[in-house]
């Protein structure tokens, strides 16, 4: 008889330092200008700190497999803070199964904890999966920085307003 593969669950958590090398490595494989190691140590201990982790339901001890993460924070504004979706990723073989949808969905809902229920972030222009992404959760586009990616491309800024 063969064994049952064990059933995976999918856990978003905040971030620790032991999680860093593979949100790196997922950065390198989904970026051309990747942010550097250290830009993810300074955030740690921050609650938009988020990382996808996929655990087998039968061993809650085993680490996981890390497949994705979120950076955001919230900027004060006269009172009334504006979140920041700084960088989301998911690992290019777990693309599609949404996973990036769930990071999105827990960073929201942390900023929101925060008093930032508006949001706003920069993406890069004709990256449609992350637009359409966007748009799911209700941000449209804002205004456009020209060459603001140092490739030259435009960014999008999109903003996802407060109620
Ligand atoms: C953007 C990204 C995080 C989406 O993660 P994901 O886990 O693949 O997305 P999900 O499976 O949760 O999909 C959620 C929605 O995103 C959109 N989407 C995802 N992949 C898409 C694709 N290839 N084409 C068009 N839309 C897509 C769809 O609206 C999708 O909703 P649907 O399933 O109802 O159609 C992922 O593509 C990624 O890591 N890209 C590289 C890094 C990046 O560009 N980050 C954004 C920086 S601003």
């Amino acid at each position: 008889m063969t064994a049952t593969p064990p059933r995976r669950t999918l856990v978003v958590r905040e971030a620790t330092r032991a999680d860093l090398l593979e949100v790196f490595r997922i950065e390198k494989r989904s970026f051309p200008q990747p942010w550097p190691y250290g830009a993810f140590e300074g955030f740690l201990g921050t609650p938009g700190f988020l990382v996808a982790e996929y655990r087998d339901e039968d061993d809650g001890t085993e680490p996981g497999t890390i497949t994705g993460y979120i950076v955001a924070d919230t900027v004060p504004n006269h009172g009334s803070p504006i979140g920041h979706v700084k960088d989301i990723a998911v690992h290019p073989d777990q693309r599609g199964r949404g996973i990036g949808r769930r990071l999105l969905e827990r960073g929201l809902a942390v900023m929101d904890d925060h008093g930032a229920a508006r949001v706003k972030l920069e993406v890069r222009e004709g990256n449609e999966a992350a637009i359409s992404l966007y748009r799911q959760f209700g941000f449209s586009h804002h205004h456009t920085v020209p060459g603001y990616y140092d490739d030259g491309t435009n960014a999008l800024v999109m903003v996802r307003p407060g109620d």
